[in-house]
């Protein structure tokens, strides 16, 4: 089997402006806010580590302290939990200690999109394969996505995109795939379109924001082109790449909820809710009330 460079190193584009939950975001980030138990940048940071990387970076803005202390080590709350005996509680937060020398941050000074977040990013990326996680998306599953995508890199090589199925009438929503084999879990991409009309949409296999993507991106990137909404567009400079590198998207396996939407954001607490071993039950049954 071919050997491919390991992908090593996470961005995570964290300075959105989070407008759809106003007033919740005025002074908090939204990636702080929570899934059941953490907020959404430890989720996407836990499926990062448990697939491997290594180095993690974020892209952030004003406003946007809290996610570094986040991360960092809190003695005087771990002196307290271990003296009262709460070893589960410091289980939990150790859980989300950044070991030293694995946390880089950059800045995106003007929200100029996602793929000027990315460029922003290009000194810490440098020259090597990288993958970029989406904290509004979360998926579901024992194997995380990105893990499963790496098993998808590790046989081909290139660059790995998540997709899944979205009605026709969503596609301008998202980063749509054109493929001829969109049936089959690992689809071969011969077209990327960033939010298209559904008249002129390729098929309905969206992006879901997971993507392992070699540093050639960067320099397309580096060009500063407006797309769509008149924003400098990730799939705009990853399609140049199609036709020269592998290209692939994942069907991957688990439960994809967009919390970056109020509704998602709640179908996400509850099915986080309802997959808690501690709260699960109790969850069900509370549920019982509102049907
Ligand atoms: C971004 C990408 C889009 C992708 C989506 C997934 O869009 O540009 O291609 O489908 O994330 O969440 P945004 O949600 O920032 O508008």
């Amino acid at each position: 089997m071919a050997q491919f460079k390991p992908v090593r190193k996470a961005v995570f584009p964290v300075a959105g402006l989070g407008t759809r939950f106003l007033p919740a975001t005025k002074a908090m980030p939204k990636e702080m806010l929570p899934i059941n138990d953490r907020p959404l940048i430890q989720h996407v940071y836990e499926e990062a580590r448990d697939a491997g990387i290594e180095e993690f970076i974020f892209v952030t803005g004003r406003q946007k302290e809290m996610l570094e202390e986040h991360f960092d080590y809190q003695p005087e709350l771990m002196q307290t939990l271990e003296a009262r005996g709460k070893e589960d509680m410091v289980k939990k937060v150790r859980d989300c200690e950044m070991p030293a020398g694995k946390l880089f941050l950059t800045r995106q000074p003007c929200p100029l999109g996602l793929g000027h977040a990315i460029w922003c990013a290009k000194k810490l990326i440098g020259d090597e394969p990288f993958a970029i996680l989406l904290p509004d998306d979360l998926v579901l599953n024992k194997q995380g996505c990105l893990s499963q995508m790496i098993d998808v890199y590790n046989k081909n090589g290139g660059n790995v995109v998540a997709v899944k199925n979205v009605p026709k009438e969503d596609t301008s929503k998202y980063g749509i795939v054109d493929t001829d084999n969109e049936g089959d879990k690992t689809v071969s991409i011969k077209g990327l379109v960033e939010k298209p009309d559904p008249a002129n949409a390729p098929s309905t296999l969206s992006i879901v924001g997971r993507y392992i993507l070699q540093p050639e991106v960067l320099d397309h990137l580096a060009a500063f082109e407006t797309g769509a909404g008149n924003e400098i567009q990730l799939t705009d400079s990853m399609a140049k790449l199609i036709g020269y590198q592998p290209f692939h998207g994942l069907r991957f396996d688990g439960d994809h909820f967009d919390c970056g939407s109020r509704l998602g954001f709640i179908e996400a607490n509850i099915a986080y809710g309802l997959a808690d071993k501690d709260i699960g039950n109790n969850v069900k049954t509370i549920l019982k009330n509102y049907s």
